[in-house]
């Protein structure tokens, strides 16, 4: 085939990954989205296969025919709950892949044949021959390095967060020395590269790269707490497909090249979104803890003799005269499965004319769509889901705010105490809604370990109990009245 054609039809494949991309920002287009994505992705790979000079078809149908029974039983299996982990895994493999070309790539050049431990340590050679010659040559291997480092560091980094999510690893380990001791393993990474750019033919150079980079990725994100996982995968995908792109520039693939740079770049400006919705660094989220300093916040002081509670009969008489309603839900949601009962409340409210919306925070709940992939597991109208920056504008013609499972992405101290350690957390305004109900089952902190003094305003009524139940009593006697 042509290069000309099949440059082209790369660039259509491109353009329907871009299409895929946009489309995936929106869930009403998301399922278009991912279409157009995995046509892009089939051109491209139905395209390279009649291009290249494929030696064996036989190896490649396996691969597919393993990898298609293997992914849909996965895919089909996995809960709703458990997609972190599946990413987790999935941005391994993709590190995995790139690993493989570029030792695949490397070993082809050198013209090696490995069978044994002995021809792997051998110094080969020391010209730059076999990848090119001048700047080219360099470029090669520094390609190959690169690819080598990051994919390496990409696939242990994501098992171990693929253990952390699901708890097969539940504490935290550090190498001595902490964050010191990485950086040394970085730089001796570093050296490695450089040998092998001098001497690309310095097997020894290679294997020692390759374990730098394993246990490199154990001990990146190994000290890191569960609770962070979610941004370290967004980042470790970012990684992955930087991984492919340089992998692209090894094989001379320019949709490889753009696959790669697209994802490496969408894992990052992911990565970016939750760090500013948490008001963290991203040095903070790898190498800090989170809220430090929060254990100076006496919470007896915000509460005491100031919490409302109130029963679910309560709560149902005001919402009967409510006419404009807004649902705040966060983890505690996920954790009680209450979305069926949510969407349920909901549509008794609705059917009694009241307006009812969803105010969704970027980082409610323990991954990024956590709440609306849940809502719309309950067939709850994507309209009726509004982002922070549209719903907080709404909250003072608000009759009432209903927080269900949700804690610091309500936490005014992020607004209005300087000194807080959440100070500066983009937060849903719930409090200037004429009533704030609140659904949890004590005065327990969320994940950033804080008291809230929402729980304690004059307009704040907290229903105590589990989400889920509370919802459906509100809504029993809602219907009841
Ligand atoms: P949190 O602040 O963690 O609060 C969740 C609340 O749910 C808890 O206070 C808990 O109180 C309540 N809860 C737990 N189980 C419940 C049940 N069965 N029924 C009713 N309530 C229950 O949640 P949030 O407001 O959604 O905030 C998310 C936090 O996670 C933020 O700090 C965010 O920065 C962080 N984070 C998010 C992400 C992403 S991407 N979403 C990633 C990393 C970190 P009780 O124990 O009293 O019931």
């Amino acid at each position: 085939m042509n290069a000309h054609l099949v440059n082209l039809v790369y660039l259509l494949a491109s353009i329907l990954f871009i299409l895929g991309i946009k489309g995936l920002t929106k869930p009403k287009t998301a399922v278009r989205g991912n279409f157009l994505s995995a046509m892009g992705m089939l051109l491209a790979v139905l395209v390279t296969l009649y291009h290249s000079s494929v030696v064996n078809f036989s190896y490649i149908a396996a691969g597919v025919a393993i990898g298609t029974v293997v992914g849909s039983v996965i895919a089909l299996r996995i809960q709703m709950t458990s997609m972190p982990e599946m990413v987790a895994l999935l941005n391994g493999f993709g590190g995995a892949a790139s690993l493989s070309i570029a030792l695949a790539e490397y070993f082809a050049r050198l013209n090696l044949d490995i069978t044994s431990f002995s021809d792997l340590t051998a110094q080969i050679s020391t010209d730059m021959g076999a990848f090119g010659e001048g700047v080219e040559g360099h470029v090669a291997i520094l390609s190959i390095g690169l690819t080598v480092l990051i994919g390496a560091l990409t696939l242990t980094g994501s098992i171990v967060a693929f253990t952390k999510l699901s708890e097969i690893m539940q504490n935290d380990y550090s190498l001595p020395g902490g964050p010191i001791g990485n950086g040394i393993m970085l730089a001796a990474s570093l050296v490695a590269l450089t040998i092998l750019i001098i001497e690309p033919g310095n097997t020894s150079a290679m294997i020692t790269l390759i374990c730098l980079a394993l246990v490199m990725g154990v001990f990146l994100v190994a000290p890191i707490g569960g609770a962070d996982m979610p941004v370290v995968i967004a980042l470790l995908n970012s990684y992955s497909g930087i991984a492919a792109a340089l992998a692209g520039f090894i094989l001379g693939n320019t949709v490889l090249i753009v696959a790669g740079s697209l994802v490496g770049t969408s894992g990052l400006i992911l990565t970016n979104i939750m760090c500013i919705a948490m008001n963290r660094s991203l040095a903070n989220v790898l190498f800090g803890k989170m809220a430090e300093g929060g254990e100076s916040i006496d919470a007896d002081e915000i509460y005491a003799g100031k919490v409302t509670s109130a029963q679910a009969d309560e709560v149902a008489m005001i919402l009967e005269t409510a006419s404009r309603v807004v649902i705040v839900p966060g983890y505690g949601m996920a954790m009680a499965q209450a979305q069926h009962a949510v969407r349920e409340l909901a549509d008794a409210m609705e059917a009694r004319g009241t307006v009812v919306e969803y105010g969704i925070h970027p980082v409610a709940g323990r991954m990024p769509g956590h709440m609306n992939v849940l809502l719309a597991e309950a067939e709850v109208p994507y309209d009726n889901l509004v982002e922070m920056d549209r719903i907080n504008p709404t909250f003072d013609d608000t009759d009432v705010a209903i927080i269900i499972g949700a804690n610091d992405v309500v936490n005014p101290m992020a607004r209005d105490e300087e000194g807080s350690p959440i100070y500066g957390m983009p937060i849903l305004n719930v409090d200037y809604a004429k009533t704030v109900v609140v659904i949890k089952r004590s005065l327990s902190p969320g994940f950033a370990g804080l008291p809230n003094p929402l729980f304690a305003l004059d307009n704040t009524l907290m229903v105590f109990g589990d989400g889920k139940k509370a919802v459906i009593d509100m809504t029993t006697a809602l219907t009841q009245a």
